[in-house]
C-alpha cells in the first residue's frame, strides 16, 4: 500500500487533507492523525471491522485496549456510564482538562465494540485538543479509536516523519500537523468509588489531579493498563539511566550516546549527545524526549545513557517512559 503524507500548513491544504482523512475513515480505513500528545492511528471506534485494522497495522496484541476520542462532550455518556459517586468528579475533571491530555477510564456502554476495550468492562475516553484532530473527528461526527501510531512496543511518534518510519506502506494516509506539542501520551486515570487512580502518568501531573480529590498510584503489580508493560517504548539500542552521567564508565572503542537533563556541558566521552531542555523546563523536556530518543537510536550507538530527572510534576511521566525504554 502506498502511504500518502499530506500537509495542513495552508487553509487549502488543510481543507483538502482533512476531507481525505474523513473520507478514508468513513470507508472504514485507518489514518494517522496528529494529537496534542503524540500521533494517533485512528479508525471508526464504533466499527469492529475498522478497529481490527488498527491492531493488525500496529501488530498490537488484542488484550491491549484502545482510547476512544470523542467529537464532543455530549458523546461521553453514550460510550461510558458515570456512577452517581463519580459524577461530580467527572464533571470537574472534564471542565478543567478537556479537551486535553487526560484519558478517563469509566464503565463502558454496549455501543463500544468489545474489541476496542479488549473485552474489559471499562472504556478509556478523551477529547483531543489538537486543532487538526478536532476538525477531523468533528466532521466525522463519531468517536475515533486511536492508539499511538507506532508498531507495538516501540517509541511513540511525535512527527509525521516518525509515523512514516513506523507505518509506511501499511496505512493509506498520514496527516502532517507538525510536531506534537506535549510529546508524551495522555495521563490515564481510572475513576473508582469517587477516587482517581493513575494508570499511566502523563502531561496532566498528579499534583494537578490532587486539587480535585484523592489520587492513588496504580497499586496492582500486574499491569492494569495493559500498555503499561515494563518494557515498552523500547529503542533498538540499549538504554541505561544514570544519576551521574559522568560516572558511567564507557568501555574503550564503544560508541555511547548521552541524553542530558541538567545543564552540564556535552562531554567527548559520548559520540552523540542531546539535551532535553536548555532551561531545565520539564514541558520542553517531555516534548523533546521521543524525538531525541529516536535520533540517538539511529546513531548506531552501543548504548544510550539517559540522565535521571527529578520525579516531580511532569518529571514522573518522563522517568516512567525512560524506565520502560531501558533494557533491564
Ligand atoms: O495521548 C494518548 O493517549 C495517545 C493519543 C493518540 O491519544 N494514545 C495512546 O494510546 O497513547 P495507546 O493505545 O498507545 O495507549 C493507551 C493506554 C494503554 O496503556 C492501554 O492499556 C490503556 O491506555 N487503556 C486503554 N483502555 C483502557 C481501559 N479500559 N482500562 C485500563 N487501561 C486502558
Ligand atoms: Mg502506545
Amino acid at each position: 500500500m502506498k502511504t500518502e503524507i499530506l500537509a495542513t500548513a495552508t487553509p487549502d491544504e488543510r481543507e483538502e487533507t482533512v476531507g481525505r482523512a474523513v473520507a478514508l475513515l468513513e470507508a472504514g480505513e485507518v489514518v494517522a492523525l496528529p494529537t496534542e500528545t503524540v500521533y494517533g492511528l485512528a479508525a471508526d471506534a464504533l466499527s469492529a471491522a475498522a478497529v481490527v485494522k488498527i491492531f493488525e497495522t500496529k501488530e498490537r496484541p488484542r488484550f491491549d485496549p484502545l482510547i476512544v476520542h470523542l467529537p464532543e462532550r455530549g458523546w461521553l455518556e453514550r460510550v461510558a456510564l458515570i456512577a452517581k459517586e463519580s459524577r461530580l468528579l467527572v464533571d470537574q475533571l472534564v471542565d478543567r482538562f478537556w479537551p486535553g491530555p487526560l484519558s478517563l477510564v469509566l464503565p463502558r456502554r454496549d455501543l463500544v465494540p468489545g474489541i476496542v476495550t479488549a473485552g474489559l468492562t471499562t472504556v478509556a475516553v478523551r477529547m483531543s485538543a489538537h486543532p487538526i484532530f478536532t476538525e477531523v473527528v468533528g466532521r466525522f461526527g463519531k468517536p475515533l479509536a486511536a492508539p499511538s501510531a507506532n508498531r507495538f512496543g516501540r517509541i511513540s511518534p511525535t512527527s509525521a516523519a516518525d509515523v512514516a518510519e513506523e507505518l509506511s506502506g501499511r496505512i493509506p494516509l498520514i496527516v502532517d500537523g507538525g510536531e506534537t506539542p506535549h510529546g508524551i501520551e495522555s495521563t490515564v486515570v481510572a475513576l473508582r468509588g469517587g477516587a482517581m487512580e493513575i494508570l499511566r502518568s502523563g502531561p496532566v501531573a498528579r499534583e494537578e489531579l490532587e486539587k480535585f480529590g484523592e489520587v492513588r498510584l496504580s497499586s496492582s503489580e500486574k499491569a492494569e493498563s495493559p500498555g503499561q508493560l515494563p518494557s515498552h517504548y523500547r529503542p533498538a539500542t540499549r538504554l541505561i539511566i544514570a544519576e551521574e552521567i559522568s560516572a558511567v564508565p564507557v568501555p574503550r572503542g564503544k560508541r555511547y550516546g548521552a541524553l542530558l537533563w541538567s545543564d552540564q556541558p556535552f562531554s567527548e566521552t559520548f559520540v552523540e549527545s542531546r539535551r532535553l531542555s536548555r532551561s531545565g523546563d520539564l514541558r520542553e523536556a517531555a516534548a523533546n524526549l521521543f524525538r531525541q530518543l529516536r535520533e540517538l537510536d539511529r546513531a548506531h550507538l552501543d548504548c544510550i545513557v539517559a540522565e535521571a530527572l527529578p520525579e516531580e510534576g511532569l518529571g514522573v511521566a518522563i522517568m516512567d517512559r525512560l524506565r520502560r525504554a531501558a533494557h533491564l
